[in-house]
């Protein structure tokens, strides 16, 4: 065991079912921290582990306690509290937290089967990725900052069909029947976690189109809790607002459907919330400068950070629309929130001594 000094990671919790554009986020959030996180060096070419020069992002499936196998044989599904151990979650995220490394089961995603562990060491920020971040009580409270990526039945479908069919060969009836079956435990055990994430990015079908059903547009939503330490929520305009917005005409093209931008306050499972919401897409990218030059508390260190951002990563899924910007912004929070954590500790002992 390494001990470093104590509590100098800072732990973000990302839930979300799998195919969701957990990894594709990840890609967002750590180009914002200034390097692309790649597999560990020297180590099992099948660890789901991705490690940067500040964060190291580990896949919650590693703390499977049964193996496909054991799954099929005991008739759980991955989704099923029974089959992962949140005790072993909860005592090694403990200890990353503390500083302390951990040896790491690693869950082969190929085999279907436990492979020997994996050293991880404490990193700066530690992102914990998956379908449970936030279920144990216990792992909750360890995290700094929480997300929940929400894509509606109609997004989840059609996303499963771009990547299952094209790229694995599954049929259209194999994937509409994973998606029924995995439904039940997903309502029970992976949705309820979004009341506790101070972020949610939901993904819904468009509403300028009447009637659309090809998940190809989205409306997507930031709902940002209120009264977060160290999360100041984005807003558009004015804060505290209703704001409704169409930036289309002379400063931003748009074909059909259109953009819409809104904004305002709300209440999300008794929580005090703001919303941000885009609906359709962007004709040219470069041109959304016009529309963060709108909205503020975006914590950008320079004017069009986002805008960069964006730009640099055009060919991730996502990037022409409200989910592309939003996990941006987020990354750019949680970057914050990270600089004001360390800055806050810095700080606190100097207090102490003048007290
Ligand atoms: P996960 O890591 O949760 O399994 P990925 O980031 O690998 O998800 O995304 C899975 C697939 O979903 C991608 O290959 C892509 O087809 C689709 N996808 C993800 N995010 C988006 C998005 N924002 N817009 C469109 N498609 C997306
Ligand atoms: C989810 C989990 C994976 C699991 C997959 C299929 O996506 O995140 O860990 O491998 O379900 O589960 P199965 O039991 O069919 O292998």
């Amino acid at each position: 065991e390494i001990t470093c000094s104590t509590g100098d990671t800072v732990v973000i919790g990302l839930a979300a079912d799998s195919g969701c554009g957990k990894s594709t986020f990840m890609r967002r959030l750590t180009s914002v921290f200034g390097g692309a996180a790649e597999p560990p060096k020297g180590g099992n070419p099948d660890s789901n582990t991705l490690i940067s020069d500040t964060t190291t992002v580990i896949c919650l499936d590693d703390y499977h306690s049964l193996d496909r196998t054991g799954r099929k044989e005991k008739g759980v599904t991955a989704l099923d509290p029974r089959a992962n151990d949140f005790d072993l979650m909860y005592e090694q995220v403990k200890a990353i937290k503390n500083g302390v490394a951990v040896e790491k089961p690693i869950y082969n995603h190929v085999t279907g089967l436990l492979d020997p562990p994996e050293l991880i060491k404490p990193p700066k920020i530690f992102v914990i990725e998956g379908l449970h971040p936030m279920y144990d009580a216990r792992v909750r409270e360890l995290l700094d900052f929480s997300i929940y990526l929400d894509i509606s039945n109609e997004v989840k479908f059609a996303w499963k069909i771009q990547r299952d069919m094209a790229e694995r060969g599954h049929s259209l009836e194999s994937i509409k029947a994973s998606i029924e079956a995995r439904k039940p435990d997903f309502d029970a055990y992976i949705d309820p976690q979004k009341q506790y994430a101070d972020a949610v990015i939901e993904v819904l079908p468009t509403q300028l189109i009447p009637d659309d059903n090809e998940g190809k547009v989205l409306r997507v939503r930031l709902i940002m809790k209120e009264g977060v330490k160290y999360f100041n929520p984005v807003y558009l305009f004015d804060e505290g607002s209703t704001i409704s917005w169409i930036p289309c005409g002379r400063k931003l093209t748009c074909s059909y459907p259109g953009i819409k931008f809104t904004y305002g306050p709300e209440s999300y499972f008794g929580h005090e919330v703001s919303v941000l919401e885009m609906d359709g897409q962007f004709d040219r990218l470069d041109e959304l400068i016009y529309v963060e030059s709108h909205l503020s508390n975006i914590s950008t260190k320079f004017y069009g950070e986002v805008t960069q951002q964006m730009l640099k990563h055009a060919d991730f899924p996502g990037s022409n629309n409200g989910t592309g910007l939003f996990q941006t912004i987020v990354g750019l929070k949680i970057r914050d929130l990270f600089e004001q954590i360390v800055a806050n500790r810095t700080a606190a002992p100097l207090q102490a001594t003048k007290a």
